[in-house]
């Protein structure tokens, strides 16, 4: 039998009483269905970056282990002043080799009507550097207050549409996992 997919689910804030965690956790507990697919939650707010990005010093292991095992990723950022948190260009800039030919989705979110379109243009420049493949069509959760139940599950009326939207993108996340971590491997 294959080994799982490996796919680190990013949340992009360590603000207090950031709305955009129930939007990671929706995505995480949808991954976690998927067949032949293992998920690592990465809470930002457990982990620390000292000093610089891209230093010695400026990793937490705990995070490197994270990105060294993950064969995918999908950053879930909101927009702060038309661009993504400090705070996550930090932690993907405390690695760089271990993101290298792996696949990456982004969903934008937001308390307004643009869903975090501005944050996840912006933060596809940055991945780019990484060397990581960032998928063609993303996921945007526009009105997020409105959007998921206080468990975290997401409102009736709202279901179809993101399970679809979801879905679709999976598919394509889970294929260029598949075909990349096989090139890797070779
Ligand atoms: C510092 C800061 C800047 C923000 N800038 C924007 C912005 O440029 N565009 C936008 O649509 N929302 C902006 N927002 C509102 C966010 O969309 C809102 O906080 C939303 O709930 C998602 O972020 P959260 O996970 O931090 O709650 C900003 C919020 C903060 C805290």
């Amino acid at each position: 039998m294959n080994q799982p997919l490996t796919i680190a689910v990013i949340a992009g804030t360590t603000r207090q009483q950031r709305q955009s965690i129930k939007a990671t956790h929706y995505i995480a507990d949808f991954a976690r269905q998927l067949p032949g697919v293992e998920v690592i939650f990465v809470d930002p707010t457990e982990y620390q970056f000292d000093g610089d990005g891209n230093d010695p010093e400026g990793k937490d292991p705990r995070y490197s282990e994270i990105t060294a095992r993950a064969d995918a990723f999908f950053i879930i950022t909101p927009e702060y002043n038309h661009s993504f948190p400090g705070s996550l260009k930090r932690m993907l800039d405390s690695e760089l080799a271990n993101y290298n030919h792996k696949p990456v989705a982004i969903a934008g979110v937001s308390n307004g009507n643009w869903g975090g379109v501005r944050a996840v243009e912006q933060l596809c420049l940055a991945i780019r550097e990484l060397g990581l493949v960032v998928m063609s069509w993303d996921v945007y959760f526009p009105y997020v207050q409105n959007i998921f139940n206080d468990d975290n599950s997401i409102k009736d009326e709202h279901k179809e549409r993101y399970e679809k939207q979801l879905s679709k993108l999976f598919a394509e996340l889970v294929w260029f996992a598949d075909v990349l971590k096989t090139k890797r491997e070779q």
